[in-house]
C-alpha cells in the first residue's frame, strides 16, 4: 500500500534531451513500477508562455507523449494526458493567483532567465508561469513531484500558495507537495560547457543529447564533448573543479544505475580515449529502444490520441470536484 500521488510534467517546446531523460522521466519510470498513483501531463499551456509554432503544437505534444510511453510510463498503470484537455487547470490557477505576491514571482530565478533584460516586455503569462504550475499539482493534492534540481524554487512556490490559501480560509484542504529530486544526475550540464544545464534552448545542438538522436549522433556528440587533459581521478573528490570530467562521469552513473564511486572504481586513471567509447556503448543501448519505440508510436498518432483522450476523461474527474471545492470554501456562490 502507498499513499503518494506522483504528479509531473514536460512542456511541449522542443525535442526531450538527456537532461530530461535522467532528471526527471526516469524516476516517473521508477515511481510508476514502485506501485505509486502517477500522473504526468503535457505541460502544453506553459509552452506558450515564449515564442512557438501553433502549427505544430498539436504535434509536440504527441511527440512528448510519445517520450513518455517509450521511456517506460505504461498507460494502463499511469494517467498521461494533456494540460489543456483538463480545464480545472487554469480555473484554479486564477483563484491561487489572487493570492499569490508578485515580490516572489519577481524572485524566479527561471522567469529572470527566460524574460532576458527587457523585463518589461515579458508576457503576464511568463511572469504567472508557476501559478499554473502549482495549479497543476495541488488541483491533485499530489504529495510528490518528480523534477530535475532546476525546478526546486517553483516547487517551493507551490508549497507556499498551498500554505497561503490553508492559513487564509482555515483549511487543509490543499496538501503541500514535496519536491522529489531523485537519481543520480538530478542537473545533467552542456556537453560543450560543464558550467551550464543541459537545455533544449541551448543553440548548439552538440550541447545534448536528444532522445531522437541516432546512434552516429550520440557517438559523435559523446566524442566532441569538451573535456580536460588530464586522466580520470580515482575517486569522486577527485571530480571537484572538473565540470565536464564530472557531468560525463554523472551520466555514465545514471546510465548504468551505478554510483559515480563505482564508476571511478572501474575508469579512475584512465583516459577519456577510454572512457568515452564506453559511454557511447551505454548511451546508444540504453536510448536506441527508446528512441525506436517513439518513432513507432509516431507511426499511428490515434493510439496516441486514445491515450490522451482516456487520461484527460481520467484527470478532469479528479480535478473538476477540486475546483469545485475550492470555488466552495471561498465562498462563491454555487
Ligand atoms: P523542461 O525541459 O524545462 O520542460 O523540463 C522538464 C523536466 O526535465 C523538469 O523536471 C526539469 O527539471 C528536468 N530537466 C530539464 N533540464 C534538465 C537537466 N539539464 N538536468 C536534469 N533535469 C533537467
Ligand atoms: N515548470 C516545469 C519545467 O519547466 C514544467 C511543469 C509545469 C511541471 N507544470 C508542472 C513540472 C507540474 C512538475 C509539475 O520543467
Amino acid at each position: 500500500m502507498t499513499t503518494k500521488r506522483i504528479l509531473s510534467g514536460m512542456q511541449p517546446t522542443s525535442q526531450l534531451h538527456l537532461g530530461n531523460y535522467l532528471g526527471a522521466l526516469k524516476n516517473w519510470v521508477t515511481l510508476q513500477e514502485e506501485g505509486s498513483e502517477c500522473l504526468y501531463c503535457v505541460v502544453d499551456l506553459h509552452a506558450v508562455t515564449v515564442a512557438y509554432d501553433a502549427d505544430r503544437l498539436a504535434q509536440a505534444t504527441r511527440e512528448i507523449a510519445a517520450a513518455y510511453i517509450a521511456a517506460g510510463v505504461d498507460p494502463a498503470k499511469s494517467s498521461i494526458f494533456v494540460q489543456s484537455a483538463v480545464p480545472g487547470h487554469s480555473q484554479l490557477m486564477w483563484l491561487l493567483a489572487t493570492m499569490t505576491q508578485m515580490g516572489k514571482l519577481e524572485r524566479m530565478t527561471q522567469f529572470k532567465d527566460k524574460a532576458g533584460k527587457d523585463k518589461e516586455r515579458a508576457g503576464l503569462g511568463l511572469f504567472a508561469y508557476p501559478v499554473l504550475m502549482a495549479a497543476d499539482i495541488l488541483i491533485y493534492n499530489a504529495t510528490h513531484v518528480p523534477v530535475g534540481d532546476d525546478q526546486k524554487q517553483h516547487l517551493e512556490l507551490s508549497r507556499d500558495i498551498a500554505a497561503t490559501f490553508n492559513t487564509r480560509y482555515g483549511t487543509e484542504h490543499f496538501i503541500q507537495p514535496d519536491p522529489y529530486i531523485m537519481g543520480a544526475a538530478t542537473r545533467v550540464m552542456s556537453l560543450r560547457d560543464g558550467t551550464q544545464k543541459m537545455s533544449k534552448s541551448a543553440e548548439s545542438d552538440m550541447s545534448r543529447i536528444n532522445l531522437i538522436d541516432d546512434a552516429d549522433m550520440i557517438a559523435k556528440k559523446i566524442r566532441k564533448a569538451k573535456t580536460d587533459p588530464a586522466s580520470l581521478p580515482e575517486t569522486t573528490a577527485g571530480l571537484e573543479g572538473r565540470p565536464e570530467a564530472a557531468n560525463l562521469v554523472t551520466i555514465y552513473a545514471a546510465l548504468s544505475g551505478q554510483s559515480k564511486d563505482a564508476v571511478l572504481q572501474a575508469f579512475g586513471g584512465k583516459e577519456f580515449s577510454v572512457f568515452k567509447p564506453a559511454l557511447v556503448d551505454l548511451a546508444v543501448a540504453h536510448l536506441a529502444p527508446i528512441t525506436a519505440r517513439m518513432n513507432d508510436l509516431l507511426g499511428d498518432v490515434s493510439e496516441i490520441d486514445n491515450i490522451l483522450r482516456r487520461g484527460a476523461d481520467k484527470a478532469n474527474e479528479m480535478a473538476a470536484p477540486m475546483v469545485d471545492e475550492t470555488y466552495k470554501i471561498m465562498g462563491f456562490w454555487r
